[in-house]
Parts: structure tokens; sequence; C-alpha cells
């Protein structure tokens, strides 16, 4: 019995190992290197490196490992990256989600872990935004998701296995062990910008759009440490094993900061002033994303530890200095 995790040697994916790890799984992780490292995969975890979307890779691994369950994170991310390029983040993130299924289906995997977003829900008129509101996606990468999360929904009723989506809101911060981190040069990421900012890697931060409908009128997401949501996945793998039933979950704290918040807080606990500029608004952001976040807790019994801005922005800031220090010596 193994843990197939797609995207493992990504953020959030290498996130995902490290917990599975800690807690004696047997993990393999597949993933093509376009925007994870090798070296993110650690050496107790089985890596191969290739992609989702090639089946006769994918089902002879989960026939040489015993793969039973799949925790699907690869995927391209970036919100303005899909206004730019659509039909690319639809071969990336539908095309080869259904690909995946199929595999899945084919070698008879029992459970799927699907990482969705909160983009599906668009501009939701309702915050906190709950499950079960009308999803109507203003972006691609929405788009791409919710197709991912039908496609799932139509395949896991038709031929039998159970899979938990689980709709992300924003993830930060790195492993407070250090061991891992967001580690991509070109990321957008507004913590991971603002970090980056006060440690003199860039000569500044630019906040997009100040006219939103939100208190200091800069755009407000709720922001989630992403150990927390490495166990979310435990959570719902253990629901999955203990044969519940399908579920697609918000995975946020709550509660939302605005731009000029997060830029406050990085500042503070950096120390440093970093210089910051306005400018119009990012093509696709919405004003508003905070989820209303009671239905994991009682369906998978799962509850925070790092709900905490600070604690979530002194583990990306000490990330990005090893970084540094690793991309210095390398
Ligand atoms: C993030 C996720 C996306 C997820 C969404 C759910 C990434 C790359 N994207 O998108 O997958 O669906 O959360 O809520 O993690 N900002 C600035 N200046 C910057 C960078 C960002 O003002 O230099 C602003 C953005 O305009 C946005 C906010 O900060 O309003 C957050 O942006 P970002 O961290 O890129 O995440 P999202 O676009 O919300």
């Amino acid at each position: 019995m193994a843990v197939l995790v797609s995207g493992g040697a990504g953020y959030i994916g290498s996130h995902m190992v490290l917990e599975l790890l800690d807690r004696g799984e047997k993990v393999v992780v597949l993933d093509n290197l376009s925007t994870g490292f090798w070296w993110a995969v650690p050496p107790e975890a089985v890596f191969v490196q290739g992609d989702v979307g090639d089946q006769q890779l994918v089902e002879s691994v989960i026939a040489e490992h015993g793969v039973s369950e799949i925790a699907h994170f690869a995927a391209r991310i970036v919100v303005p990256e899909s206004v730019s390029d659509p039909l690319g983040y639809y071969y990336n993130n539908t095309v080869k989600t259904r690909a995946l299924l199929e595999s899945a289906v084919r070698c008879g995997v029992k459970h799927v872990i699907f990482s969705s977003t909160a983009a599906v829900y668009g501009e939701p008129a309702v915050s906190p935004v709950p499950e079960e509101i009308a999803l109507d996606p203003i972006n691609p990468y929405g788009r791409s998701k919710l197709m991912s999360e039908w496609m799932l929904q139509d395949a896991a009723k038709a031929h039998g296995f159970s899979y938990v989506a689980l709709r992300y809101f924003n993830v930060a911060g790195a492993d407070p062990r250090g061991r891992s981190g967001q580690s991509s040069p070109n990321a957008t990421h507004l913590i991971k910008v603002a970090s980056q900012a006060a440690l003199g890697q860039r000569e500044g931060l630019t906040i997009f759009g100040s006219d939103y409908a939100t208190p200091d009128g800069t755009c407000v997401r709720d922001y989630i440490h992403v150990t927390d949501l490495a166990r979310a996945h435990l959570a719902a793998l253990d629901h999955l094993r203990g044969g519940g039933a399908s579920l697609t979950l918000n995975c946020g704290y709550g509660r939302g900061y605005s731009v000029r918040q997060v830029v406050d807080v990085v500042k503070k606990v950096s120390g440093v002033d970093f210089p910051v500029t306005m400018a119009e608004r990012r093509a696709g952001d919405p004003g508003s994303l905070i989820a209303r976040a009671d239905r994991i807790r009682a369906e998978l019994g799962w509850s925070p530890e790092h709900d905490d801005l600070e604690e979530i922005v002194g583990q990306a800031l000490a990330w990005e200095d090893k970084l540094r220090t690793r991309n210095a010596s390398a």
C-alpha cells in the first residue's frame, strides 16, 4: 500500500510528503519538475520524474508500488498566468487530471484527494463563502479546477472510488521544522514576494488594486498555513480509508486579511520597512475570498494548529532566508 503524491516536489505537495512520511506511510512522488525541485523530495520517498498525463508511466508506477491512494497536487496555480495562457491551464490542469483519473480507474485505485481551489467561487456574494453556494469562477484557473471537480464527482460515481476535493484558500508559510517551503524563484504569492522584499531580494512590493469594496480597498484573502493544509489531507485520507463518503470541503481558517494588513505584518515580523507602491488591479483577482470553515472540522475532525499570521510570516521569512543561503552556495 502506498500513496502516490503528484506534484510532491512542489510547495504544497512536498509538505504533504513530509507529513505522510512522519507518520510512517509509504510515499511515491510523481513530479515533472516544471516548478518543483528534486531536492524537495526526502530520500525516504520514492521519486519518479514524469508527468501525470503520461498514462503508461502512471499505470506502471501504480502497479509497481502498489498505489492504493492518489493525492493529486500537480497543477499550474497562478491566477494572472491563467488569464494570459488559458489553454495551457486547461491542458495542464483539466486534460491531465482526466488522464490521471482514467489511469486511477483502470488500476483500481480506491481513493483520490484532489487539490481544488477557492477560485471556483469567483466573486462570491456571501462571505465567508460556504461550499454549497453556486460556483462561478472568474478566471481560467478556477474553471480548470472546477471542471476537474466535476470529472472527479462523475467518475467516482460511475467507477466506485471515493474522493475528497479540498478547496484551498491562500496557502502560505513553511514547514515549522524548516524542512520545506515555497521555493519557486518566480513565485507570485503575496507573502513570498513580501518576504523577498524584506530580505532585500526585491526592490519592494507592488499592491495590485486599492479600489476594491473591502475595508481598506485592497484584496482580502484567507491565509492558511501549509502544514495545517497538509494535515487536512491526512485527515481526508483517514476519512476515506475508514469508508467515509466523498466530500468537497473548504480549506481555510474563516477569517481574512487585506493585502495592506499582510504587508504590515511582514514589515513588523522582519523589522524591515521595504518600499511599497500602488498599481492597478491584477487580472482575474476577486476582491474578497474568505472560507466558511466549519464543514471540514465537522466532517474530518480537523482543526488548525498554526492559525497565526505572524507565525506564518515568520516561517515564510525563515524559509526564504534558508533558500537564499542554499542558492548562494549552489
Ligand atoms: C491564491 C493561489 C490560488 C488560489 C487562491 C485562492 C497562488 C499562486 N495562488 O491566489 O491558487 O486559488 O489563492 O484564494 O498561491 N498581491 C499584490 N502584490 C503582489 C502579489 C500579490 O498586491 O506582489 C495581491 C494580489 O493581487 C491578491 C493577493 O495579494 O489580491 C493575494 O495574491 P496571491 O498571493 O498571488 O494569491 P491569489 O491570487 O489570491
